[in-house]
C-alpha cells in the first residue's frame, strides 16, 4: 500500500481574506508549483485538491481546497463555504495593514458566528517577499493568531516560501488536534523553552549518571 492511501481522511479548508491578498496564488502555489504575476480576481468560488502524506501519524490528508472571492460584492457566499469547513485559512497581505485589519474585524467574527465550533484556524501572512513594504509586524501576526488560536505562517506565493509549510501544519494538526501551534511562538517564548529543553535535558543526563546507567 502507498503512503498515499494510508489512513486517508479528508480535510476541506477554505481561504478568506480581502481581494488581492493572494488567495488564489497560495492554492497555484502549493497544487501546481506555479506562480503568474497577471491573476484574474475570482469570482463566486473554485475548488482543487491535494493530499499530503503526515509521517508521525501514519495518515494521508485528503484536501478539498476552496477559494473564495475576496471582493465585497461575493462576501455573503463566501459564508456557505465555510460553514462546514474543517479549516479556515485566513490570509492577509504583509504589506497592506488595512487586510490584517480585517481579519480581525470582519472575517474573524463571520467565522465564530458561522463555521463549526472546533474548526482549525490557520493564519497567513502572504508576500513576504515584499517585506520592505511590511505594514504588519511578526509580533503583532503572532500575538493574534496566538489570541485566537491559530497556526500562523508566513508565505510567499511569489518566491515559492512558507506555503508547503503551511500546509504541512495544517495537515499535523487536523489529524491530531492536540498539536501545538509553536509558529506563533515569540522569538522570546522559543528562546525561553529551548532554555528550560536544555535544563529539562542536563537534570536528565545528571539523574541517569547518578543511577550509573551513563558510561
Ligand atoms: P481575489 O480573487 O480578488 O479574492 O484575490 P486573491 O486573494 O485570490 O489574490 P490573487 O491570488 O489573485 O493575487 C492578487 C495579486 O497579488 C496577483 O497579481 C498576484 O500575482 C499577486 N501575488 C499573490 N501572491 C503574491 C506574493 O506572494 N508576492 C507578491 N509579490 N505578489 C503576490
Amino acid at each position: 500500500m502507498s503512503n498515499e492511501e494510508k489512513g486517508a481522511v479528508s480535510c476541506k479548508v477554505v481561504l478568506i481574506g480581502e481581494s488581492g491578498v493572494g488567495k488564489t496564488s497560495i492554492i497555484s502555489r502549493f497544487i501546481t508549483n506555479t506562480f503568474s504575476s497577471i491573476l484574474m480576481s475570482t469570482t463566486g468560488a473554485s475548488f482543487a485538491t491535494k493530499s499530503i502524506y503526515v509521517e508521525k501519524e501514519d495518515r494521508t490528508v485528503v484536501f478539498e481546497i476552496w477559494d473564495t472571492a475576496g471582493q465585497e460584492k461575493y462576501r455573503s457566499l463566501a459564508k456557505v463555504f465555510y460553514k462546514n469547513a474543517s479549516v479556515c485559512l485566513l490570509v492577509y497581505d504583509i504589506a497592506r495593514k488595512a487586510s490584517f485589519d480585517e481579519i480581525k474585524n470582519y472575517w474573524f467574527k463571520e467565522i465564530q458566528s458561522n463555521a463549526s465550533d472546533n474548526v482549525i484556524l490557520a493564519l497567513a501572512g502572504n508576500k513576504s517577499d515584499m517585506y520592505e513594504f511590511e505594514e504588519v509586524s511578526d509580533e503583532e501576526a503572532k500575538a493574534y493568531a496566538k489570541e485566537i488560536n491559530a497556526i500562523f505562517q508566513k508565505t510567499s506565493a511569489k518566491m515559492e516560501t512558507g506555503v508547503n509549510e503551511l500546509f504541512k501544519m495544517i495537515a499535523e494538526k487536523f489529524v491530531n488536534p492536540q498539536t501545538e501551534n509553536i509558529s506563533n511562538l515569540t522569538n522570546k517564548e522559543l528562546k525561553k523553552r529551548g532554555e528550560k529543553l536544555k535544563k529539562d535535558k542536563n537534570k536528565n543526563d545528571n539523574n541517569n549518571n547518578k543511577n550509573g546507567k551513563c558510561c
